[in-house]
């Protein structure tokens, strides 16, 4: 009998949706079936060596009982309406926007980091939040460092591509001639912070299990297409050399350390899973500080990868139960 899982992909048609699609294809699951908006149902898109026609995500399709699992990536208010009807009728749902990522109770799994808690979610209602596109490669990154030296102090600089804005701004982007290029804050304003520094912290938090680590952020969209780049300084509680620290993050799942010459690149981070680290230095203004610098591929180990090795937990762990 064919044990692949029945895969509804919501908000197929997006920036994220799109590299998601391409992921599973990759990995060979059969059964997908894309979702949208009205707006875009019916169009066909490319799956593999076919193509799947676009159905309208609403609610009566979602919940009607026939996918094992939905990987979500519209915004967070189609979320909130679309998530608990598809998770009602019985399907794991892993969620990209920010709907239920510091919602007490809810798992924000970066499996490299704390994938044994995305298996609280098979306890509960099957929902996981998959955390922000920055948040992502920076735990990748921070997770070995605290549990080798203890975390003190973050800060980050971050340096982020348009494609976090979703597929009309990278449309906007293309269309746009060089000399207009700019670098913008272009996220709500919560008093004197972005909301996307303050999720990068509070989400940072929740995934390391670090409630009080005092971080700051300030987040910065730069015009480049694809790839996410983010400055970093630790402040540690015991003194790491930045040799050490290279070898730890040597060692770390999904990094990759570049040495002088070479350094990390939106470019040279695009369209590879790996997040690429490179930099690492004493921090000459901080006691036992370092300093380094990533990139990452923001749609996909910062979105569609991080989400389908979520669901792949799930599914191994629900085929594990069911054996
Ligand atoms: N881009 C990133 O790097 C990134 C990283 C992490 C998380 N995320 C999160 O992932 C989500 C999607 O981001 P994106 O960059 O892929 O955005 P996007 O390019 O604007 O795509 C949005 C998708 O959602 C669909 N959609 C919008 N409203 C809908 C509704 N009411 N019902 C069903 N589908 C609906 C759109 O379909 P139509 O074609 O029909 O309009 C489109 O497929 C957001 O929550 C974002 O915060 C993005």
């Amino acid at each position: 009998m064919d044990s692949q899982p029945r895969i509804g992909i919501v908000g197929a048609t997006g920036a994220v949706g799109t590299i998601t699609l391409r992921l599973l294809a990759e990995r060979g699951y059969e059964h997908v079936r894309a979702f949208a908006s009205a707006r875009s149902a019916g169009t066909a898109l490319p799956y593999g060596d076919r193509s799947l026609v676009v159905e309208e995500a609403t609610l009566e399709a979602l919940g009607a009982g026939d996918v094992d699992l939905f990987l979500f990536s519209v915004g967070t208010s189609a979320s909130r309406e679309l998530v608990p009807v598809a998770a009602g009728a019985g399907a794991l749902c892993v969620d990209k926007s920010s709907a239920y990522r510091l919602v007490d109770g809810y798992p924000l799994v970066v499996p490299e980091v704390n994938g044994r808690r995305a298996l609280e979610a098979l306890e509960r209602d099957g929902i996981v939040a998959n955390p922000n596109c920055c948040t992502i490669p920076l735990t990748c990154v921070l997770k070995p460092l605290h549990d080798e030296a203890g975390l003190g102090r973050v800060r980050v600089s971050t340096y982020q591509s348009v494609s976090g804005a979703g597929a009309q701004r990278m449309d906007a982007l293309a269309r746009e001639a060089p000399v207009e290029h700019d670098l913008v804050m272009d996220w709500a304003w919560e008093g004197d912070e972005s909301d996307e520094e303050s999720k990068l912290r509070a989400e940072t938090r929740k995934i390391l299990e670090l409630p009080d680590l005092p971080i700051s952020a300030t987040c910065v969209r730069v015009p480049v297409m694809v790839g996410h780049s983010e400055a970093v300084w630790v402040e540690l509680e015991r003194r790491l050399t930045p040799e050490d620290a290279a070898e730890l993050l040597r060692e770390a799942p999904s990094v990759r350390v570049l040495d002088l010459p070479s350094f990390p690149t939106p470019a040279a981070a695009a369209d590879i899973d790996d997040v690429l680290v490179g930099r690492i230095r004493r921090d000459t203004a901080a006691e036992n500080g370092l300093a380094l610098y990533l990139s990452s591929d923001n749609l996909r180990k910062g979105a569609a990868l991080n989400a389908i090795q979520i669901a792949e937990l799930l599914l191994d762990s629900v085929a594990a139960a069911r054996a």
